[in-house]
């Protein structure tokens, strides 16, 4: 996991070294991206290529203007009309930073460029169909139909009762969405047949949802400095999380028990020599601390 976070982290930084003006927005973007990060997407999106056969190079611009788009999803997320928290990956939040009005802005430009780079970066390398195809996939997946609807689901239902499946369509769109979309950009990459891009759809939607509730248990039992961010902000918020709906037990065994049906539909199609790296991700998934 460390190789794929350093190779990103190394080539990220290039990228966003491309803005300059206005100067605060360009240092703002580069805050909101480059403090930290596990960095799970764009490995999800390498570790995917490697197992079709492909190089990572070929995704880096895809993993980038992903991270580009799941870090605004966080500014916005922390700003005080959403979740209002101080700090994230360790450090102040952006708006706390830069001001409100700024937050806003820095997360806007980080979705919207998000896309010249992932078209300028594959372009000439990557079939124009395929592009357009990743493209309009992206933007499904971070607006209504995907991260954006979910969290207006978040928003709307704080402080309500709401039943398993409201839950469970929450986390699948506002977290397991974007966690799904580096899986599909890496299956057309890499030319995926119909029956492994099957299987690695469902992996990808049960480890969607599975890495949420894990996020909800590190609400209640995390600490913040493992993991850069307040603790207990769903108590405060009223949120519908799966502790507070099944409590800690249960979140927990439920996690253990979509982890390995995630691990079940990948073998069903591929060698289990082949899918070490994907085993592991699973267990950290489960066993994370931050
Ligand atoms: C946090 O995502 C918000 C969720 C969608 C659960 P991550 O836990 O991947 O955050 P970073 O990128 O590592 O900070
Ligand atoms: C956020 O879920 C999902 C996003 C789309 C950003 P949370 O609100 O639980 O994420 P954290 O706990 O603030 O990272
Ligand atoms: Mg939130
Ligand atoms: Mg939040
Ligand atoms: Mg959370």
């Amino acid at each position: 996991m460390k190789n794929y976070r350093e190779y990103f982290n190394k080539r990220f930084g290039e990228v966003l070294t491309q803005y300059n003006t206005p100067v605060w927005m360009a240092e703002g973007m580069q805050y909101a991206c480059l403090q930290g990060g596990k960095r799970i997407r764009p490995q999800l999106l390498f570790m995917t290529l490697s197992l079709l056969g492909k190089e990572r190079d070929l995704g880096f611009p895809f993993a980038a203007a992903l991270e580009m788009i799941h870090s605004y999803s966080l500014v916005h997320d922390d700003l005080p009309a959403m979740d209002n928290d101080d700090y994230r990956r360790g450090q102040l939040t952006t708006h706390k930073k830069f001001g409100e009005a700024n937050g806003i802005l820095i997360g806007d430009a980080l979705l919207t460029n998000a896309f010249s780079v992932m078209v300028r970066g594959s372009i000439g390398k990557v079939p124009s169909e395929k592009i357009l195809e990743i493209v309009a996939l992206f933007s499904e997946y971070a607006g209504i139909d995907g991260m954006i609807g979910g969290q207006a689901m978040d928003v709307a239902y704080a402080g309500k009762q709401i039943s398993y499946k409201t839950l469970t369509f929450i986390h699948e769109h506002k977290t397991g969405r974007l966690l799904l979309l580096p899986i599909l950009v890496a299956c057309i990459l890499g030319d995926a047949s119909l029956e492994q891009r099957e299987a690695l759809e469902s992996y990808g939607k049960k480890i969607g949802l599975a890495f949420q509730i894990k996020d909800d248990i590190l609400d209640v039992e995390g600490s913040f400095e493992e993991l850069g961010k307040a603790v207990k902000s769903d108590e405060k918020l009223n949120k519908s999380t799966y502790p507070s709906i099944f409590g800690l037990e249960k979140s927990k065994e439920l996690l253990a028990e979509t982890l390995q049906e995630a691990r079940l539909v990948l073998e069903k199609v591929f060698k289990k020599e082949e899918l070490e790296e994907f085993f592991e991700l699973t267990e950290f998934m489960e066993k994370r601390t931050k």
